[in-house]
């Protein structure tokens, strides 16, 4: 499952990646912004990555106008690593290496078909099984766990 968000920069790219996931017949729930009037990142980053945290298993793509504030607001959730992403190089390693399940973009940065781009490759590349990797990761769930 895919939860998808974008405040009203991101709203036009939000909307065509969600036609894409249906092209690709991919699921996937729209969580808004459903209007390009002006809308505070947090408040959909929150939403989006509250429900990858509480769906283990399952992406969030966050659009705003650079990615950051979404990516910086959906780490706050235990369990979510929003990786920002502005190449294709990003896109994988992001889900080979950092097992990241959620990828903000940048509409300001990308346009629509790098976005798709992006977002093909972010889900359908796999978290590398190596155990440095997993080592790694664990050890952002335990900075998590002891969170000051
Ligand atoms: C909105 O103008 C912009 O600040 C927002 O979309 C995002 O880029 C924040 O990180």
């Amino acid at each position: 499952m895919i939860y998808l968000g974008s405040d009203h920069a991101g709203y036009e790219m939000k909307n065509a990646l969600g036609d894409y996931m249906q092209e690709l017949k991919q699921e996937c729930v729209d969580l808004g912004v459903f209007t390009g009037d002006s809308a505070d990142y947090p408040d959909i980053a929150r939403e989006v990555a509250e429900k990858v945290s509480e769906n283990p298993g399952s992406f969030g793509i966050l659009i705003c106008g650079t990615g950051t504030g979404m990516s910086i607001a959906a780490n706050k959730l235990n369990g979510v690593r929003a990786a920002s992403v502005t190449n294709e190089t990003m896109a994988e390693m992001a889900r080979r290496h950092n097992n990241a399940n959620v990828m903000a973009l940048g509409s300001r940065l990308i346009d629509i078909e790098k976005a798709k781009h992006f977002v093909k490759i972010f889900i359908e590349t796999p978290f590398d099984t190596d155990e440095r990797h997993q080592r790694r990761v664990d050890k952002i769930s335990d900075i998590e766990k002891n969170r000051k």
